[in-house]
């Protein structure tokens, strides 16, 4: 039985009924209920459980008693959570301590809450670390940038490659900052939802980063190398057919900020139906 009541707490609200996602829970005499037809639609999303306000729904795959009740006086203010959105900022400067290995576990852990496509979750990752091997991969990405140079003269050109491999000619990092974890991303080449999910995955384990004290940065270049650069993916080794969606830099930052850098105002334009004018939120 994919989710199962208690008859003794539920109160035939019908909040679970409403809210999911594909529509298969449904209103019975004694109570919702899911199809055996319809189970294999379930994407275990657990909106189910964490919707019901008595507890009194389990999910195959997670119990009530599993799923941690939201604590709503842990929530951000809205003047917090514009503190702690803005305040991120790339870091270009590392701590050449590394990071503990159950502290990167729980940033991916924080990462895994990120949005997926039909709540697939594919992205997997992998943990590069230590100096010797972050600095193997930036070799390979300026490997690239000089296979770049050759190939597609006019993009070395526009992203000012020959700057990145100067400074590595004289022993800075820009590619990998001398991070001492570079953290990627991957997941099956045929997944629809995965360049959007591990995108969105970075974009949560950068700001649970802030949350950590740690510091993080997009890591462009290895990505763009990743993805095409064939010495670089045999370095990388993933699983078969499996390819990189993105990467990060993670580890302790050098330096803290002390202001908030301006933003560009948001571009936006609006449109309504001709009929929606003066209606809610037109
Ligand atoms: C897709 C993407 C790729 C990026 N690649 C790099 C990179 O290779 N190296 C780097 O130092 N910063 C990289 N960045 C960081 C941006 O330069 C940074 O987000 C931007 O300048 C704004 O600064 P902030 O993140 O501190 O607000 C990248 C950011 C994104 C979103």
């Amino acid at each position: 039985m994919l989710i199962r009541i208690d008859p003794e707490k539920c109160t035939r609200c019908g909040a679970c009924v409403a809210d999911c996602p594909i529509r298969i829970v449904r209103m019975t005499e004694p109570g919702p209920m899911v199809a055996e037809d319809d189970a294999p639609l379930c994407i275990a999303c657990g909106h189910c459980v964490a919707v019901c306000p008595e507890a009194a729904l389990d999910h195959a795959a997670m119990t009530a008693a599993t799923c941690p009740p939201v604590d709503r006086g842990e929530a951000f203010t809205p003047e917090q959570a514009a503190q702690f959105l803005r305040a991120r900022r790339s870091i270009r400067q590392y701590r050449e301590r590394s990071v503990e290995p159950e502290v990167l576990v729980r940033l991916l852990r924080l990462a895994s809450w990120a949005p997926s496509g039909h709540n697939s979750q594919p992205v997997e990752w992998l943990v590069l670390s230590g100096p010797s091997e972050v600095r193997r991969m930036s070799g390979l990405v300026a490997d690239w940038m000089r296979w770049l140079e050759t190939a597609h003269p006019e993009t070395f050109r526009l992203l000012h490659l020959d700057r990145v491999l100067g400074a590595a000619a004289r022993g800075e990092d820009r590619i990998l900052r001398g991070a001492p974890h570079l953290i990627v991303a991957h997941a099956p080449k045929d997944s629809r939802v995965a360049p959007a999910a591990a995108i969105t995955a970075l974009a949560y384990l950068e700001l649970a980063a802030t949350s950590l004290d740690l510091g993080t940065c997009w890591a462009g270049y290895f990505s763009a190398a990743a993805a095409v650069f064939t010495p670089l993916q045999e370095a990388l080794a993933l699983p078969d057919g499996h390819g990189t969606l993105g990467a990060a830099m993670v580890g302790y930052p050098v330096v803290r900020y002390s202001r908030i850098p301006l933003r560009r105002e948001p571009r936006i334009s609006w449109r309504h139906g001709h009929s929606d004018r003066g209606a809610p939120g037109a």
